[in-house]
């Protein structure tokens, strides 16, 4: 009977080859933005307790209704593979008194793979990468807050090459929340019949989430509904009105979208998206916003926070071919050894060369010279070092052809210029 072949799961993606390079080209320029932000990177537990995105990411929210993966009991705490970093960043600020440090805002940035279970299709995966910054502080000012909002479009533009597109919004604070929920229900409860099941189960847990549809019929329907906008007290519209002359005067351009109000239960304050202008269909290429109350809804100090994150694998299928060229990662070969002698002299040569920082393959044996030239070429070796049969060393340099040979104890010297 044939063996069955094991695939990777639905809904992941193995990196190699190329889209690996262009992958590792995309980490490196996001981070070197969060740099220049003054932003410290954070290697965080790809699992959590259950409880840590309950409470933070919400209840009411798509990701903790249907989307986490939970993991097997492993003796009395339930565990989750993160659907995102926001909670997980707080959390460790908490647990490790990051808060305690007299250096205000905080700003950790981070970079890596988080896990919701989803229905699988372009630019929607199970497990994909988030690239964010969270700047933390007792109280988020304004210039935190336009520095995180610039770190999002100025990182995503730098790696695209081009504009991407702002949408905008402001929450408010829970209380503002309620009073509009209040609305969002009376508004929806004559027209959610003809709505689809998950918006019936939203009406009950979060009317605010039936916004958030992605059924085109019940779109059409929210179009009409109260705005979140018109429930902010005078200090919120105070807050988002300075945001907007803010970002006016510093020519950003953005849209002010009253529907939208993000997945995640979190947010209090300015939310906000970005789009690939050259993707429509995409979906957002980022997403972020501001949250008063979840360091303390963990049991942490009474700070605020902002942040966004980046989709990675979204942004990657944004790049054009000609911007993934660009950016792509190559790691060329400075030498690459062809033994037909076949005693090890290929390792002893291979083994000093790395020793003095140089990148070095060797060519599998049986191979005629031709193909381990055109394998030297397609790794962008620089120098080939030849080791006949006959005890000769011959050194070519792949950029002008030429070939010389030398003498064995002056290979490694001849392969150093
Ligand atoms: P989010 O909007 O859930 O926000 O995710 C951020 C970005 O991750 C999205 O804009 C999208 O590009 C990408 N993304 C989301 N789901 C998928 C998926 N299934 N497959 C591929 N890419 C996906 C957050 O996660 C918040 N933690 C952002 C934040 C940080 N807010 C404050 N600080």
């Amino acid at each position: 009977m044939a063996i069955q072949q094991i695939k990777k799961p639905r809904g992941t993606i193995d990196y190699y080859g190329e889209e690996m390079k262009v992958f590792a080209g995309i980490r490196e320029i996001l981070l070197a933005e969060a740099d220049k932000y003054g932003t410290e990177f954070v290697e965080l537990p790809m699992f959590e307790e259950n409880g840590l995105f309950h409470r933070t990411v919400g209840e009411s929210s798509d990701i903790v209704t249907k989307e986490t993966f939970d993991l097997a009991k492993r003796g009395d705490k339930d565990y989750t593979l993160r659907p995102e970093f926001t909670a997980s960043v707080s959390r460790a600020v908490i647990e490790n008194k990051i808060y305690t440090a007299p250096d205000m805002p905080i700003r950790l940035s981070y970079f890596g793979p988080v896990f919701r279970y989803e229905r699988p299709q372009t630019g929607r995966l199970r497990q994909f990468n988030q690239f964010g910054v969270e700047f933390l502080d007792s109280k988020v000012d304004l210039s935190t807050t336009l520095d995180a909002f610039l770190l999002s479009l100025r990182s995503a533009e730098k790696l695209l090459g081009h504009k991407v597109k702002a949408k905008i919004n402001f929450l408010g604070s829970f209380e503002s929340r309620e009073r509009y929920k209040v609305e969002l229900k009376k508004f929806f409860e004559p027209k959610i019949e003809c709505m689809c099941e998950d918006c019936k189960r939203r009406l009950e847990t979060n009317p605010l989430r039936i916004l958030d549809c992605k059924v085109p019929e019940d779109q059409e329907i929210a179009k009409g509904s109260p705005r979140v906008t018109d429930f902010l007290n005078e200090e919120d519209q105070k807050e988002f009105n300075d945001i907007k002359k803010a970002l006016d005067a510093l020519e950003i351009e953005y849209v002010v979208d009253s529907e939208l109000v993000r997945g995640l239960d979190y947010y209090t304050g300015l939310v906000w998206e970005l789009y690939d202008t050259l993707n429509d269909n995409l979906g957002a290429i980022g997403g972020g916003g501001k949250y008063a109350s979840l360091m303390a809804s963990i049991g942490g100090p009474d700070f605020e926070g902002i942040g966004f994150s980046l989709g990675v694998e979204r942004l990657m299928i944004a790049l054009s071919d000609e911007r993934k060229q660009e950016i792509k990662k190559d790691k060329p070969l400075d030498v690459f050894i062809i033994d037909f002698k076949r005693e090890g002299k290929a390792n002893y040569f291979a083994d000093k060369l790395r020793a003095e920082g140089k990148n070095v393959s060797i060519a599998s044996f049986g191979r005629a010279l031709g193909g381990a030239l055109k394998m030297a070429d397609r790794k962008g070796a620089k120098k080939v070092l030849i080791v006949d049969s006959d005890d000769t060393f011959k050194i070519k340099d792949m950029a002008t052809r030429n070939q010389i040979e030398v003498k064995e104890e002056e290979v490694l010297s001849s392969l150093g210029e």
